[in-house]
Order: structure tokens, then C-alpha cells, then sequence
């Protein structure tokens, strides 16, 4: 099997990437291959231009644009699992994220009754997303809706998707260089001492999950 790991944050080695790192490794873990792209050491690319060339029947579901995400594309094209990280991004998926999931996902919409996905490979979507605010906030706020459209849409036109939240991360290593008083840099540090290691044994389980018994 195939995984594609796509971290969707600007920072290559911080939350959402360690976090991608051992979903990868769970993969491995169940002799999975991992294809693994940093979105942001990507060559220089863009969201849908609305060209619509994947709307021509020579075309059907292919993005015609050459830029950075071209490669990414074709990987997940060729992929039995697409693993999606990306850090909440003022209640959304990051700018670079959602253009990923623009290109990725336009090409498969029909424009007909019915199809409306011309996909022809369902494979499982593990999306995971960190913040600043807890997990608990996501059942009490707009997030918890707005990651059940993406959970939705991305179950529509690329496979079963199941959503791993990780709340409440260490934004930076020192906070005293700040001038900020949201947060208890103490209480952070804690929290990223006692419970972000098991939301890496989380994620690690989800990417052997994702080979052992794709969803
Ligand atoms: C531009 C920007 C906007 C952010 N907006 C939010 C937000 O709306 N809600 C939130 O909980 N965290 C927000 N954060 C915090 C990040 O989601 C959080 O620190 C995340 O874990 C960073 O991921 P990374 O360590 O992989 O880069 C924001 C961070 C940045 C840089």
C-alpha cells in the first residue's frame, strides 16, 4: 500500500508535522510505503484558477496545472491512503491546505445529477488538525462544524475520512520573548509534556490503522 502524508503547516518539525511523522511511521509499521510532502517546500502553486480544463472530457478529474502541487496531486492519484495535517488557521484549514484541497477535490466534481464524484478510487482520508484552542472547544464553537463540512466533502470526492484533533499545542518554545497573556506557558509546557506524547501514540495507531484496516 500507498500512504500519501501531506503536512499542510508552514513549519516542517513543529505539532502537525510530528504528529504526520508518526502517523507516517504507523504506516510503515504495517509495510506500508509513505510518500511524504511539505506543502510549504513545494515550488511556488496556487488554488483552483478555474480554468475548468479538468472540466473537459479528455481531462475528467485531472488538475491540467503545472505548479507546485502537480506532484502531490499525482501521488495522492496513485495512493491507497491520504494522510492531511494542517494547524487551525483563524477556524479554517491553513491557505496552503485549502488550496490543496481545491485542486484536489474540483476535478472529481461532475456537474451531473448524479455521479457527482467521477473518482474512480475511494481510498481512506485521515485529516488531522491542530490549535491553540483545547479539543473541547470544538464541541462548543464553529470548529466542530466547520471540520465536519471538510470531514463531508472530502468523504464525497475522495474517501471515508475520519478527523484527529489536537488541541492545545505548544505554539513556541519560549514564551517569554512575547508580550502575550492568553496563555499559562507553564500550563502549556505541561500539557505538552503529559499529553501531546499520547497523541503521538494517537497518531501513530490511526496511520497502522489506516494500512491494517483501511476505512
Ligand atoms: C496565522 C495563525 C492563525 C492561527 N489561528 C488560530 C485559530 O484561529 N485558532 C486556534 O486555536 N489556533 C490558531 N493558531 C494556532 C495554531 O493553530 C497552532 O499553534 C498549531 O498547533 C500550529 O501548528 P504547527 O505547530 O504545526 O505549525 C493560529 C496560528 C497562526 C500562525
Amino acid at each position: 500500500m500507498k500512504i500519501v502524508v501531506v503536512n499542510g503547516s508552514p513549519r516542517p518539525n513543529w505539532n502537525t508535522a510530528t504528529l504526520l511523522k508518526e502517523a507516517a511511521e504507523g504506516a510503515k509499521s504495517q509495510g506500508a510505503e509513505v510518500v511524504y510532502f511539505d506543502l510549504y517546500r513545494q515550488e511556488k502553486f496556487t488554488g483552483c484558477i478555474s480554468c475548468f480544463g479538468c472540466k473537459l472530457p479528455a481531462n475528467e478529474g485531472r488538475c491540467i496545472v503545472k505548479d507546485g502541487l502537480a506532484p502531490i496531486l499525482s501521488a495522492i492519484r496513485e495512493a491507497d491512503g491520504l494522510i492531511l495535517g494542517t494547524p487551525n488557521y483563524f477556524g479554517d484549514i491553513t491557505a496552503g491546505t485549502r488550496a490543496l484541497y481545491e485542486r484536489l477535490l474540483f476535478p472529481y466534481l461532475t456537474y451531473k445529477i448524479s455521479p457527482r464524484s467521477c473518482n474512480p478510487k475511494a481510498i481512506p482520508v485521515l485529516l488531522v488538525m491542530t490549535s491553540n484552542a483545547p479539543n473541547a472547544f470544538y464541541e462548543t464553537s464553529p470548529y466542530g462544524e466547520m471540520l465536519k463540512n471538510y470531514q463531508r466533502t472530502l468523504s464525497t470526492f475522495i474517501g471515508n475520512t475520519k478527523v484527529f484533533v489536537v488541541g492545545d499545542t505548544l505554539q513556541v518554545k519560549d514564551y517569554s520573548r512575547y508580550n502575550w497573556t492568553m496563555f499559562d506557558p507553564e500550563k502549556k509546557k505541561l500539557h505538552h509534556e503529559t499529553t501531546f506524547p499520547a497523541e503521538k501514540t494517537q497518531a501513530f495507531a490511526l496511520g497502522a490503522e489506516m494500512v491494517q484496516k483501511p476505512w
